[in-house]
């Protein structure tokens, strides 16, 4: 597997597919990839003549207290994945290739400062800024997201429309472990008993989605619901669990489709987030 440094050369490799007449298909990641980013670069290699994936812990989304640091990083594990999945080249570049004091910083309002914007308040900019970089320097014709990170699809899906990139944005489904929980590079994160406690999320969102099911159409008693059974584990702490229009992020009383679920929720000191959509 191809691993490039340098927006040159990245840059170079897919000027030359294009001259080809090929399709491109961008995966931005910031690596540590597992089984969820794998079924991202899966269906864009399906979908794309080639494929860029995009391995870059990006500092300017995360706050001063955030685990940018420590964040787990494995770029040799990651080459092995990705050309598993059928990726064509990995684009990994250090923070001062693609930062050089770098003043111009994409900003966005009323969807970015609720939900997890409330407690992370630079953080949506930051992934609004990189991705806006991202697809500037590799000009795909598609680029692919979880639904793990539902707002982020959201606001990434209005930076499009708002500024005009000529991207198809393509929303992939949560994977998730066989108990329930949803594949994250956090995870690892996690000890033994945290691990098991973490099962709350996914367990809780699957009782709220019951509720909804079975004819429950006030958004509060479905939050209570699920903030219950979150609350019972000792080890969790909730940041959030809300209820939304998946169109806007604005908050719904009555239970009305499309909407989004979404919760941030402190499994010790790991911030976990999960979520489900009803369209
Ligand atoms: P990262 O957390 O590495 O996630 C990269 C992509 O993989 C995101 O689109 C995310 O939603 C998706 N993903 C993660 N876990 C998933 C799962 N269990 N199932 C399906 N998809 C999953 O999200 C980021 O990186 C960054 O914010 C980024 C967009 C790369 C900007 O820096």
């Amino acid at each position: 597997m191809k691993i490039v440094k340098t927006v040159d050369e990245i840059r170079a490799i897919v000027k030359a597919w294009k001259k080809e007449g090929l399709s491109v298909g961008l995966v931005p990641t910031m690596g540590y990839l597992h089984e969820g980013h794998k079924s991202l670069i899966v269906r864009a290699s399906k979908e794309n003549d080639r494929v860029v994936v995009s391995d870059f812990v990006n500092p300017t989304q995360f706050g001063p207290n955030e685990d940018f640091e420590s964040y787990p990083r494995d770029i040799d594990a990651d080459a092995v994945l990705a050309q598993d999945a059928g990726a064509s080249v990995i684009f990994n570049p250090e923070a001062d290739e693609m930062y050089q004091d770098a003043l111009t910083f994409i900003d966005m309002n009323k969807i970015t400062k609720v939900l997890c914007g409330k407690t992370r308040p630079i953080h949506f900019s930051g992934v609004c800024t990189v991705v806006g970089k991202l697809f500037n320097i590799v000009a795909p014709d598609r680029a692919y997201f979880g639904q793990k990170d539902a707002q982020q699809l959201c606001v990434i899906k209005k930076m499009v429309k708002d500024l005009n990139f000529d991207i198809e944005i393509v929303g992939c489904p949560i994977i998730r472990e066989e108990d329930g929980l949803a594949k994250s590079s956090r995870n690892t994160y996690l000890n033994k008993e945290e691990r098991q406690a973490a099962l709350c999320l996914s367990k809780s969102l699957c009782e709220g989605k019951k509720l909804i099911e079975n004819g429950e159409t006030s958004t509060e008693k479905v939050v209570n619901r699920i903030k219950g059974i979150i609350e019972s584990e000792p080890l969790a702490r909730i940041d959030y669990v809300e209820i939304v229009d998946w169109n806007n992020l604005e908050a719904i009383d009555t239970v009305k489709t499309p909407l989004l679920c979404a919760m941030a929720v402190y499994i010790g000191k790991t911030r976990l987030i999960d979520n489900f959509i009803m369209e």
